[in-house]
This record gives C-alpha cells, sequence and structure tokens, in this order.
C-alpha cells in the first residue's frame, strides 16, 4: 500500500497521512521529486526527473524491481456512462476475454508459470479459500466447483474469521486468497496467518503489483483493469471465472475430470463472453423489474447450492449501494426460521439456474408463494415456461454449463442491483460507509 507524502522540495512537503497509512512516517527529503512509501515494507520511493530511487526505512539506497502496468488512463473515465458501476458492468465482456484468452489455446486451459508442481498437487491434503466481501462469495461458488471436479476437500473462510479459528493448514494445504484490490487488510493478515502455518499461497488479484499479489507464491491475475466503482462487478466475474478455470486445470491434472466434460467446459468458457453481451442486451427487462420492485424493503435471496452462493452476491450488491436490508439464504434452511419473515408482498428474488437441483428450487417458490410472497427468479433459457407458472416475474440467462452459471447468472442481480440504486437516488459509485478497498481490521 503506498500513501503519496506531496511533492518534496527543499524539506517542504507536509507528509499527508492517507486513511489507513497508520504507520506513514515522514523523512525529509532535498530534492524536486514524488516520494511514495510504502508502509507495509517501511520502504520509500523517490521519483524525480532524473529517475526512481528507492530506500529502505534507515534511508539505505534498495533495488526495488519494476513491475509495469498496462491499464489506460482512459479505464479510469466514464467513457460517456453514468456510473462507474454500469460501465464496469458493461466492461464484463471483454474484461472475461482477456483474462481467459491467454489461458485457453488449442481447447486445454494453459496456466504458464505454474510453481505447483505435479507432486504437490498429488499431495494437496485440502484447500482453504479465504477472502472477503463479494471475494468471499467468489470462494463460495469455488468450493462447490473445486470439490466436484478435484474430490480435494475445500474450506472457505471470512478472512477476518481464519486467523482466529485455529485452522488446520500444513504444507500439503493449497491457501488461496481472493482479493480485487490486494490491499484488504484482513486478507493480507489471513495470508501470513497461512505462510506461518507452511501452506502455499496462491492469489487471485486484480491489481498488479499489490500487497497480497507480491507476498504470494504465486498470483493468478484477472487482467479485469481498473474498477472504480466501489461495488464490484468485473472484478468479481473475472475472480469467479478465473477460479473455475483453475478448478478445472486441477481437475485435469489429477485425472477426476473426465475427457468430455473437460471439452464441454473448456467450449463454455470461449462462449461465456458472447453469453454475457446475450444478458446485457436484456437489460431493459431487468430494469422493467427494477422499476416495479425499488420499493420493496427487505427483498430475500434464496438458491441452493451453485445459487445460494449467487444469492449471496446479488444480496450483497443490492444491499451496499440501495441500502434495502436483503439476506440470502440457502433455500432448504427456509423451513427452520426464515420463513416466519415470509408476509404478503414480500419480495423473494428466487435463483434457480442450477439445473440439477431445478425441481427443489420450483418447490421453494411455491412454499413462499403460498405464504404471500410476489416472486422475482432467475433461471436457464430452457426452463422459462417451467418456472413462469409460478412465479410472478423471471428473468433468464442463456443455457451454459453449470460450471459457469454463477458467472453468467451474476449479471441480471447486478443490473437489478443497479437500476433499484438508480430509482433510489443512491450514490451509485461511492455508497455510505463503503471504501474501495478495505485497509483497516
Ligand atoms: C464488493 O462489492 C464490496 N465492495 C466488498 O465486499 C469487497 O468485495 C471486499 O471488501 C473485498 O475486497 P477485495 O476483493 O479488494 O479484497
Amino acid at each position: 500500500m503506498c500513501g503519496i507524502v506531496g511533492f518534496i522540495g527543499q524539506e517542504q512537503a507536509a507528509p499527508i497521512l492517507l486513511e489507513g497509512l497508520s504507520r506513514l512516517e515522514y523523512r525529509g527529503y532535498n530534492s524536486a521529486g514524488v516520494a511514495v512509501f510504502d508502509a507495509e515494507a517501511g520502504t520509500l520511493a523517490v521519483l524525480t526527473r532524473e529517475g526512481i530511487r528507492c530506500y529502505d526505512h534507515l534511508m539505505q539506497p534498495i533495488e526495488k524491481e519494476i513491475v509495469s502496468i498496462d491499464w489506460e488512463i482512459d479505464a479510469a473515465e466514464k467513457g460517456g456512462y453514468e456510473h462507474f458501476m454500469f460501465k464496469e458492468i458493461m466492461e464484463q465482456p471483454q474484461a472475461l476475454r482477456r483474462c481467459l484468452s491467454p489461458r485457453i489455446r488449442e481447447g486445454e486451459v494453459v496456466f504458464e508459470n505454474f510453481s505447483l508442481s505435479q507432486a504437490y498437487i498429488r499431495n494437496m491434503s485440502r484447500i482453504y479459500i479465504v477472502a472477503c466481501g463479494s471475494s468471499y462469495h467468489v470462494g463460495m461458488v469455488g468450493k462447490y466447483h473445486l470439490e466436484r471436479l478435484t474430490r480435494v476437500p475445500v474450506e472457505v473462510a471470512l478472512a477476518s474469521e481464519f486467523r482466529y479459528m485455529d485452522p488446520i493448514v500444513d504444507e500439503h494445504t493449497l491457501v488461496i486468497v481472493i482479493s480485487q484490490s490486494g490491499e484488504t487488510l484482513d486478507t493480507m493478515a489471513a495470508l501470513r496467518e497461512a505462510r506461518r502455518l507452511g501452506a502455499h499461497i496462491l492469489s487471485i488479484v486484480n491489481v498488479v503489483g499489490s500487497s497480497i499479489a507480491r507476498e504470494s507464491d504465486q498470483v493468478l491475475y484477472t487482467w479485469a483493469g481498473p474498477e472504480i466503482a466501489v461495488a464490484t462487478t468485473k472484478a468479481y466475474t473475472t475472480q469467479l471465472a478465473l477460479l473455475s478455470l483453475l478448478a478445472l486445470w486441477l481437475g485435469r491434472q489429477l485425472g477426476t475430470v473426465p475427457d468430455g466434460e473437460y471439452r464441454a467446459a473448456v467450449t463454455a468458457f470461449q462462449e461465456l463472453p458472447g453469453k454475457m453481451e446475450q444478458v446485457l442486451s436484456q437489460r431493459d427487462d431487468i430494469q422493467y423489474f427494477a422499476s416495479k420492485y425499488f420499493n420493496h424493503n427487505p427483498i430475500f435471496f434464496i438458491g441452493r447450492n451453485l445459487d445460494y452462493a449467487l444469492g449471496l452476491e446479488g444480496s450483497l450488491k443490492l444491499k451496499e449501494i440501495s441500502y434495502i436490508h436483503s439476506e440470502a439464504y440457502a433455500s432448504g434452511e427456509l423451513k427452520h426460521g426464515t420463513i416466519s419473515l415470509i408476509e404478503e408482498g414480500t419480495l423473494v428474488v428466487a435463483l434457480g439456474t442450477y439445473g440439477r437441483l431445478f425441481s427443489k428450487a420450483m418447490s421453494n417458490v411455491v412454499e413462499v408463494k403460498a405464504r404471500g410472497a410476489a416472486v422475482l427468479a432467475l433461471t436457464a433459457e430452457s426452463r422459462r415456461e417451467e418456472m413462469a407458472r409460478t412465479a410472478d416475474a423471471v428473468m433468464t440467462i442463456p443455457d451454459i454449463h453449470e460450471l459457469l452459471l454463477p458467472c453468467l447468472g451474476v449479471v441480471p442481480l447486478q443490473l437489478f442491483a443497479y437500476y433499484v440504486a438508480l430509482m433510489r437516488g443512491c450514490d451509485i459509485d461511492k455508497p455510505r460507509n463503503l471504501a474501495k478497498s478495505v485497509t483497516v481490521e
């Protein structure tokens, strides 16, 4: 994490203590330039016309690796969109192409310079996924995929809980750290605890050269480009696609994925950006549903398995930008208490994209309708007619391999949250009380 002290000239610099940089120390410097502190590592870089010089915390000269970041400046502009969030929702197909294309060659998934040896992969006893917020929701989906494709036990932990739960981690544990910003302090602390316990650290990160990337044994960059809106969208879908691709690749290495499924899944990854463009082209339908339901409060999301993990993200998107109270529940849990909250007119977003459990999803729709709920359903196009017989309204996504259902299914939920917040006059790109990168515990 770097804090910019400001222009240094003849001792005139005034240290600017940026939010969350509690350990920033000012050291005077007597040459024109910009000093950049890395509070984490206690190093200082001074940028002048002559070049860049780096110093350690004792002001001794040190050498630092130059990492080039090829983000375009205009990517940080709105490009004609009303909000960064909408721009970033619309950018998802090309972000996915940037993320996936270099990793699928001639029908094979390719991870170059991968530090996990075949021996390590075969001896992996457990995978831990640690993250916060939407990145944690990526991990929830990843657990389903990794366990089904590799048969390796997977735990998903909130990073803020991980180091206090006495985790069972050793040298045979692969810890996957997920963070868009690569600066989330809770996640960094979990990474350091996992390393102390002997784990191999693989991180999935968007910001190149970020602190978490620098402290990992292996980094998979999502290449989503700069994400400005506080509510993550393209970083989330590229993280999800990348973790799903990794699950497929690990299964291939372990021989636990049948060749036919592997080929079908690879084809689905290649079709994903185009199918996402189809979903985005239907955004007016989503805007219509948002206009019908934007005054509902609370709003519940229900789903099973992949649809439960999808519901967690849909619910977070809605609550963080529209301030509507929303919760996501595993549908099977409704009868164990939550259903008492359903009353006449309560809006339930029922997720039924996962074909294997569609009949269960339908029975949960009937269950909440019987208590007076209004149901906005999300399902695959092939199931639209069946779902429409019971739900009040139906959003659909094109049919796709189950590995990519949450990646595609989240887009209508992102759009729903966006349009609801727009109609409620909320500050969409900078929601109250939230920061893009949470660098405090
Ligand atoms: C996402 O919409 C939220 N703004 C937030 O939950 C975010 O996902 C979380 O803070 C983790 O951030 P990271 O991915 O940069 O670590």
